[in-house]
C-alpha cells in the first residue's frame, strides 16, 4: 500500500510540474521563455515525449497494487461465488464466541463492520453462539448496512420441529434486527425428521423470513437422505488437520453444484497458526500462516471459508488471503505434513 501511495505521489508531482511548466511557457512567464517558444521541432518532440512518459507513469502508479503482494483487500477484488442464487464473497466472517463477554462487544461490532469494509460481506452466526449474544452483535453491526450483507444463521437441532423452527427463526430475526435471513441452516442433525425441518424452512421462505435454507455438519449419507435440490449449502469443518471430506463429501457437493462452507479454516480457534509447514510456505509468499490455511481451503473453487477474527490486522490478512496462490510444491508440503485421506472417514465436527 505504501509503495502504491509513494509511486502515485511521485508521478503526480512530476505531472503537475510539467503542466505548470507548459502553462507558464504558454504565457511567456518562464525565465527562458524565448528558448521554449523558439524551440526546435526536436525539442518539442522531447517535451511531448516527456509529457507522454509521465502519463504512462501516472497510469503505472494506478496499477502498482496489482503487483504489490502486500496490498490489502481494498486494493483488489474479493473472489466471489454463487450461493443460493446470489453472488457472495468466498471469504466471510464467523462469529462463534462473539457476544460472550460484555466488555468485548464494542470491539466485536467494530470488527464485523471493518470486515464489511474489506469485502467480507458474508456473516455466519447461529442462535447457539452465546445463546443469541452473537446474533445481537451482528444485529448491531449491520443495523445501517443490512443491504450489504449476506446473512447466515443456524437453528439448534432441538428447535428443528415445525413449530420450533418458526419460533427460533423469529427470535433470531429480532436479535438480528432484520426481517429476512438470507440463508438459514440446520446446525447439525438431531431428533426431528429431516422432512419436518425442511417443511418448516419452506414455510419460512413463503413468509419471506428466510430466502434460502441449508444444513451444517451433514455427511454424504445425510445429504443423500435429505435428497433436496433446494439445499443451498452444507457447512462443515475443513482445514489441513481435518480433510476427510476430500474423499467423498467435497466431490459430491462440487458435482451437485452445492458450495461448501468451511468452518474453523485455520484450525479450531486458530490451532494451525504456529504450524511450521504453513509458516515455511507463508514466508515464501510473504504471507501469514492464517492466509496459507485460507488459501489452501479456497483452492477448491466450490469452497467458502468463514474465519472469525476480532483483531483488525487479522481481518485485513483474511480479506487478502485469496490473493495468496499456492503452487504444487506448497501443496505437496502440506500433503506431506497432513496426508490426504485415502478412504472414507466419518465427518469430524466441533
Ligand atoms: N457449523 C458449525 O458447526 C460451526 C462450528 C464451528 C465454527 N463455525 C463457524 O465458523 C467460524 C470460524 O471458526 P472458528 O471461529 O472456530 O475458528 P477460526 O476462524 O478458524 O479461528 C478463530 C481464531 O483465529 C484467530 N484468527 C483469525 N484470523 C487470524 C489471522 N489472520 N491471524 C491470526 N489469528 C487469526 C482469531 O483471533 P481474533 O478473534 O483475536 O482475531 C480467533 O482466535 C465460527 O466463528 C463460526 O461462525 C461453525
Amino acid at each position: 500500500m505504501s509503495l502504491y501511495i509513494l509511486v502515485l505521489i511521485l508521478c503526480g508531482l512530476v505531472f503537475v510540474s510539467l503542466i505548470m511548466h507548459y502553462g507558464l511557457a504558454a504565457f511567456g512567464l518562464l525565465p527562458d521563455a524565448t528558448t521554449v517558444q523558439t524551440a526546435t521541432a526536436r525539442d518539442h518532440f522531447k517535451m511531448d515525449y516527456g509529457f507522454i512518459l509521465n502519463l504512462v507513469l501516472l497510469a503505472a502508479g494506478l496499477v502498482v497494487p496489482a503487483f504489490n503482494e502486500h496490498g490489502t483487500a481494498g486494493d483488489k477484488d474479493m473472489q466471489t461465488i454463487e450461493l443460493g442464487g446470489v453472488s457472495v464473497p468466498r471469504i466471510g466472517q464467523g462469529t462463534w464466541h462473539m457476544g460472550e463477554n460484555a466488555g468485548q462487544r464494542q470491539a466485536e461490532v467494530r470488527a464485523l463492520r471493518e470486515g464489511l469494509d474489506l469485502g467480507m460481506t458474508l456473516i455466519d452466526t447461529a442462535e447457539m453462539y452465546a445463546e443469541g449474544g452473537a446474533e445481537e452483535i451482528v444485529g448491531q453491526a449491520i443495523r445501517d448496512r443490512r443491504d450489504e450483507v449476506y446473512l447466515v444463521s443456524k437453528v439448534y437441532p432441538h428447535n428443528a420441529s415445525t413449530q420450533g423452527v418458526q419460533t427460533a427463526c423469529e427470535r433470531s430475526l429480532r436479535r438480528l434486527g432484520t426481517e429476512t435471513i438470507d440463508l438459514y441452516l440446520l446446525h447439525w442433525r438431531g431428533q426431528y425428521p429431516l422432512s419436518e425441518t425442511v417443511e418448516a424452512f419452506e414455510r419460512l421462505r413463503e413468509q419471506g423470513k428466510i430466502l434460502r435454507w441449508g444444513v451444517s455438519n451433514f455427511d454424504i449419507d445425510d445429504l443423500a437422505e435429505l435428497d433436496e435440490p433446494d439445499c443451498a449449502t452444507n457447512q462443515v469443518l475443513y482445514n489441513p488437520e481435518a480433510r476427510g471430506i476430500e474423499v467423498d463429501l467435497l466431490p459430491w457437493q462440487a458435482q451437485h453444484n452445492m458450495p461448501l462452507m468451511a468452518y474453523c479454516p485455520i484450525g479450531q480457534g486458530g490451532a494451525l497458526l504456529h504450524d511450521t509447514t504453513l509458516q515455511r510456505i507463508a514466508d515464501k509468499h510473504s504471507a501469514t500462516t492464517a492466509q496459507v490455511a485460507l488459501a489452501w481451503a479456497l483452492r477448491h473453487p466450490g469452497v467458502i471459508a468463514i474465519p472469525k477474527a476480532v483483531n483488525l490486522e487479522h481481518l485485513k490478512q483474511n480479506a487478502d488471503a485469496s490473493n495468496v496462490r499456492l503452487d504444487d510444491d506448497d501443496l505437496a508440503q502440506i500433503d506431506a505434513a497432513y496426508p490426504p485421506p485415502t478412504r472414507k472417514q466419518s465427518l469430524k465436527m466441533v
